[in-house]
């Protein structure tokens, strides 16, 4: 038997994305379809979605979704089925999906994502005809109030389905003001400790984390992390809470997108056996980023500038990178100030450290393609795709031991070294001293020629598929729908 799950997202590739979610959601219907999981995808239409999708049809319309009339269209995604919310009113404008073309969120983001958790919310209650399904899958605060949306004000007379929420960053809880409360057409009752309330606001997250049959997030290591303050971001309670009704399911990678043996965004193909052609992928960075040609450790960064992924510290260490003989390509985009510093260090070590601002997916390609290692020194990383892209073409990953980054990279000590296991480098201590120590250690490896290929190979030969995940996911969606029935 089939089951049908309704996954809400409010990015997927290949139509809309500024992270990691996009290729998450953008890959979920692909990793479940050979476990018997038909997943139809909703997205709200934004200018990229409604162009990428070209002519849809309607198939319901809304005269007041919100407040806002809203049309639902029918679509594909990468083969499998799409349903986008075309509401014009709230989605129909120039910018990024969650703020304007300066990257200030939108004043009425509360509006617009409780107008796609109402709208998923009709849907799996039964508010189109030919379109029934058996379980809610919400993704991040943005789709989080469809489960509050069920549980509160169900479609009368519809169907209610288990419903699973998928945590991508704790750090974004669609927290509002208690003012916006009347209008998202919820009943008082809803208004508690075990509802929408959170610290004297409306919190998104928090809705779909106190109802949801199960809770998931990306990596088993971020699950246990988040029942901590420090990690939990004041919902580490709620978390503990809900006991059992936690997991971590660690992301898989589309091993079609990023196949170094076919990839048409590298100078050079190549695979495990033939690492040597990297080095054509190496000159072709340098030529683009402005280093000078040598054959030294080249590191890569390929990262938004925020504080989570520790971009703050980063520019204290250049000397140190460029003092130990490496150079340095980043290609990011984010923070002004963070910005900024990696100028006034890119300045100090011409031809050593190369600069890209912006978003450009074919030059993250050829950078994991050509770069030596790739340093990822997060925070807090609850999975992280960047080191699984690394561990796929033999840019060695550099990371912080945290989250998912704990969960994939097995660390070059010597024990590792020696059963030829290890395929990275981790470190603790998102400082100066941890980094400058990770560099070090990482440029030594470098040097040893033998030792380093061993560490790509090992790397390269893991498997980051989604066909492990893709099953657990099918699993918790029948044991669910098996729990009520
Ligand atoms: P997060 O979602 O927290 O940013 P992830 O590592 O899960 O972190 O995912 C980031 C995704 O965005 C990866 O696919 C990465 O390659 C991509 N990415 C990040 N910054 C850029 C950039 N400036 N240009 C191109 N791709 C980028
Ligand atoms: C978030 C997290 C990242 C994760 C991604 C996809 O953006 O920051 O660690 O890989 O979601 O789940």
């Amino acid at each position: 038997m089939s089951l049908a799950v309704l996954s809400v997202a409010s990015e997927a590739v290949p139509l809309v994305k500024t992270g990691g979610l996009a290729d998450v959601a953008g890959a979920l219907p692909g990793a479940v379809a050979p476990h018997g999981v038909a997943m139809t995808t909703l997205l709200p239409g934004y200018p990229s979605v409604l162009k990428g999708i070209g002519k849809a049809r309607a198939l319901h319309q809304w005269d007041a979704l919100l407040g806002e009339p809203a049309r639902l269209l029918a679509a594909s995604l990468s083969g499998h089925p799409l349903l986008v919310l075309d509401a014009p009113a709230l989605f129909g404008r120039e910018g990024g999906p969650y703020g304007d073309p300066r990257g200030k969120d939108w004043a009425d983001n509360w509006r617009r994502f409780a107008a796609l958790g109402r709208a998923a919310a009709d849907l799996v209650g039964g508010a189109v005809k030919g379109r029934e399904f058996d379980v809610l899958h919400a993704h991040d605060w943005q789709a989080a109030l469809a489960i509050g949306y069920q549980r509160f004000a169900p479609v009368p007379g519809g169907k209610s389905v288990p419903t699973v929420i998928t945590i991508h960053n704790m750090a974004f809880q669609g927290v509002f003001p208690a003012e916006v409360f009347p209008q998202l057409g919820l009943p008082r009752a809803a208004w508690s400790i075990d509802g929408v309330e959170s610290y004297g606001g409306v919190g998104f997250l928090k809705t779909g984390l106190q109802s949801a049959s199960m809770i998931t997030t990306v990596s088993p290591t971020y699950a246990a992390e988040i029942r901590s303050p420090e990690f939990g971001m004041g919902l580490d309670g709620l978390i503990v809470s809900r006991g059992d009704r936690v997991m971590g399911i660690l992301n898989g990678i589309d091993t079609t997108e990023w196949n170094p043996a076919a990839d048409p965004a590298l100078a050079q193909a190549f695979t495990a056996r033939s690492l040597a052609r990297r080095k054509a992928n190496k000159r072709a960075l340098e030529s683009e980023f402005g280093l000078a040609s040598d054959d030294g450790p080249l590191f890569v960064v390929i990262s938004r500038l925020t504080w989570q992924k520790g971009m703050d510290v980063l520019p204290e260490v250049l000397d140190h990178l460029v003092g130990n003989g490496a150079r340095l390509a980043l290609l990011g985009s984010g923070d002004a100030a963070i910005e900024a510093a990696f100028h006034a260090g890119a300045a100090r070590h011409p031809g050593r450290i190369g600069l890209r601002f912006g978003y450009d997916e074919a030059l993250s390609h050829l950078m994991q393609g050509g770069g030596d290692a790739i340093l990822i020194p997060s925070r807090f990383e609850p999975c992280g795709l960047t080191q699984l892209y690394g561990l796929a073409y033999g840019c060695v990953p550099v990371v912080a031991r945290t989250g998912g980054l704990a969960d994939t990279v097995i660390d070059a000590n010597v024990a590792a070294l020696d059963a030829g296991a290890a395929t990275g480098i981790q470190f603790s201590g998102v400082d100066y001293a941890g980094l400058a120590g990770a560099i070090g250690r990482t440029v030594a490896l470098y040097r040893q020629g033998k030792a380093w290929r061993r560490i790509q190979q090992s790397g390269m030969a893991a498997d980051f598929s989604w066909a492990t995940s893709g099953k657990v996911y099918a699993d918790l969606y029948a044991r669910l729908v098996a729990e009520v029935r």
